[in-house]
């Protein structure tokens, strides 16, 4: 093993620049060779791929986004498209593959190794949080804390007029977003996927409003949520509470971007040298994670057929902090 491909795929996270900052210079220091290979795995298939020196990663620990850019390839998802990668893995003599995304970028290398023998691990990049194997991924910190600077901003506004803001963050599958802003932002109730009986205790909370004393409050909702988002959620508490003032915030891409908090940063530069170290112990196949502070190895396979589950602690605490 003498050279060492690295790329980014799915959704951009911050700190995954630190990330392959990470995995560039730890990977150097071990005396390999680095080819950065450009927008995930459609750069691989159009060969796509930069030399990297320890130069290349500087000043870039502090950005948001990833300068190797990202992409969802389905092109990729094909035989044809994988066997079109391989060429350009060979042509350009990389022996060992370092991924960085989520669920779907890990099936790709999955897929690639089994079909071509090519060892790679992968590292979790993604808001979301949703991934197992790790307790936390690349990105989810800075995320939450940009969507609870958003929400502080909001209590201001619902606070003067008196309103119901229902502000929608991220989160394709999973509430691990928004059960934390909720909590860290003082809301009212927080709708997410793991919760089925959510909207049930929110429409119960709402009817005591007047006993409560509550002039204004703050739903947080999962986009992800079975409710629907919160133009639809707005809509279903505007037909049970007529007598409210409700309006919605969907923050979006927002949470996507920006520069990595330091928690983000230390996790990815963990994460980027154990990926090295894991493929130095003969790993692939594998993702790394930090699980109770320490390093830890998943299979692709039990990380991508596992679901990561939200403490039902964590739920119950946002209830009892909003009686
Ligand atoms: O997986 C990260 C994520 O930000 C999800 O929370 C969201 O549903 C999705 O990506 C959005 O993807 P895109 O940027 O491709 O629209």
């Amino acid at each position: 093993m003498k050279t060492i491909g690295v790329y980014t795929s799915g959704g951009d996270a911050p700190g995954m620049n630190a990330c392959i900052r990470s995995v560039v210079r730890t990977a150097i220091y071990h005396g390999f060779k680095v080819k950065g290979i450009q927008r995930g795995y459609a750069g691989m298939i159009s060969g796509d791929i930069i030399n990297l020196s320890r130069n290349s990663v500087a000043n870039i620990i502090q950005r948001g986004g990833t300068f190797l850019k990202t992409a969802r390839s389905e092109e990729f998802r094909t035989k044809e498209g994988r066997a079109e990668a391989y060429e350009q893995i060979l042509k350009h003599e990389i022996d060992a593959l370092v991924c960085i995304g989520g669920d779907g970028s890990y099936t790709g290398a999955g897929l690639f190794y089994e079909e071509f023998g090519i060892p790679c691990v992968g590292i979790p990049g993604t808001i979301d949080n949703d991934l197992f194997g790790t307790d936390y991924t690349i990105g989810y910190d800075t995320a939450v804390n940009t969507a609870l600077d958003a929400i502080d901003r909001i209590r201001d506004t619902a606070h003067s007029h008196e309103r119901v803001f229902i502000v929608e963050v991220m989160g394709r599958d999973a509430g691990f977003i928004a059960l934390d802003v909720a909590i860290a932002g003082g809301a009212e109730a927080a709708l997410i996927p793991e919760d089925l009986n959510d909207m049930e205790g929110l429409t119960q909370q709402f009817s005591r409003r007047d006993k409560r004393k509550k002039s204004f409050s703050i739903v947080v909702v999962a986009e992800g949520d079975e409710q629907g988002g919160a133009l639809v959620l707005e809509k279903k508490l505007h037909e049970l509470f007529p007598e409210l003032k409700i309006r919605s915030t969907i923050l979006g891409h927002v949470q996507r971007g920006g520069s990595p908090s330091a928690r983000d940063r230390v996790l990815a530069s963990r994460l980027g040298a154990a990926a090295i170290d894991a493929l130095l112990a003969g790993e692939t196949a594998i993702c790394v994670g930090i699980v109770n502070n320490d390093v830890s190895y998943t299979p692709f396979a039990e990380a991508i057929g596992s679901h990561k589950s939200i403490s039902p602690q964590m739920i119950e605490l946002a209830k009892i902090l909003a009686i």
